[in-house]
């Protein structure tokens, strides 16, 4: 599957369904629950490396987990999810030769067939329209766009009628473009809602409410992996306490066989 094929999901009213991956582990596992999009998020600061932000990852940072989720995959190629990696903050901000630089590594160096932009100022339009241009397919991404947090922080966007004007008005100048998908994150459902319907690409939502052409969910934040799960996530499962009660079980048991040999069983001669 190409990017731009995913026009043909909304068309025949299928949902698209995204979730994040940051290695190899986490990769195969949402391949195999049938994701239709891997996207190698920058949350990945956060969720992964401990970032308070999604600003201080790095191109290369991105570049070596989008490997690790390819290296991931275990179905043929052909069947695998698309592959899309966001560009991270200021690897497409300072300039069109720059964002070309930044996207050409990622796709040149990993099996990504896409990056996703954050954001639709003039500048950014620009810089998107040059990347699809030199053939490098781009996702936008509207609503809460966590690079600019220090300005937008993290609450949800587009309340009034104004900002929500604005968010349409730019949305539709990322599909003239040719972004080939549109992600809104934490926009009121109504807006979403006009979004999917005025739009041909599609719209894929998270904390935007169930009228959107698909969603997009971080992985960690679904497993109930991550410490705190932000309002508009909320976790399938407590992942946390289930990995953490099954590690304590482990534990204990050490334990347990160090003080009582004779009773434990043996777990050394079994074939790998
Ligand atoms: O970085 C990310 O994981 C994202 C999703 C929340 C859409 O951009």
């Amino acid at each position: 599957m190409l990017p731009g094929d995913l026009i043909r999901y909304k068309q025949n009213g299928r949902q698209i369904t995204v979730l994040t991956a940051w290695d190899s582990l986490s990769s195969s596992i949402v391949e195999a629950a049938g994701a239709d999009l891997v996207l190698v998020g920058d949350s990945l600061a956060m969720v992964v490396l401990g970032h308070e932000t999604t600003l201080p990852v790095t191109l290369d940072q991105m570049l070596h987990h989008a490997q690790a989720v390819e290296r991931g995959f275990c179905k043929p190629k052909d069947k695998q999810p698309l592959l899309i990696c966001d560009l991270p903050f200021l690897s497409y901000q300072c300039g069109e030769d720059k964002a070309v630089e930044a996207a050409g590594k990622i796709l040149k160096n990993s099996s990504t067939a896409g990056v996703k932009l954050e954001g639709a100022e003039p500048e950014i339009i620009s810089v998107i329209e040059r990347l699809i241009r030199m053939g490098l397919p781009v996702m936008g991404h509207l609503g809460l766009t966590p690079q600019s947090i220090y300005s937008l922080g993290l609450k949800r966007q587009a309340e009034d009628e104004s900002t929500q004007r604005k968010v349409i008005s730019q949305a539709l100048r990322l599909e003239q473009a040719g972004c080939f998908s549109l992600i809104i994150e934490h926009v009121p459902e109504t807006l979403a809602g006009e979004l999917q319907s005025r739009l041909k690409i599609p719209v894929i939502g998270i904390g935007a409410g169930e009228q959107c052409d698909g969603q997009v969910r971080v992985t960690a934040d679904l497993l109930g992996l991550t410490p705190k799960q932000p309002p508009f996530s909320k976790p399938l499962i407590s992942g946390r306490e289930i990995f953490i009660q099954a590690l304590q079980d482990w534990v204990s048991n050490q334990n347990y066989k160090a003080t009582n040999p004779t009773k434990a069983a043996s777990e050394s001669k079994l074939d790998y």
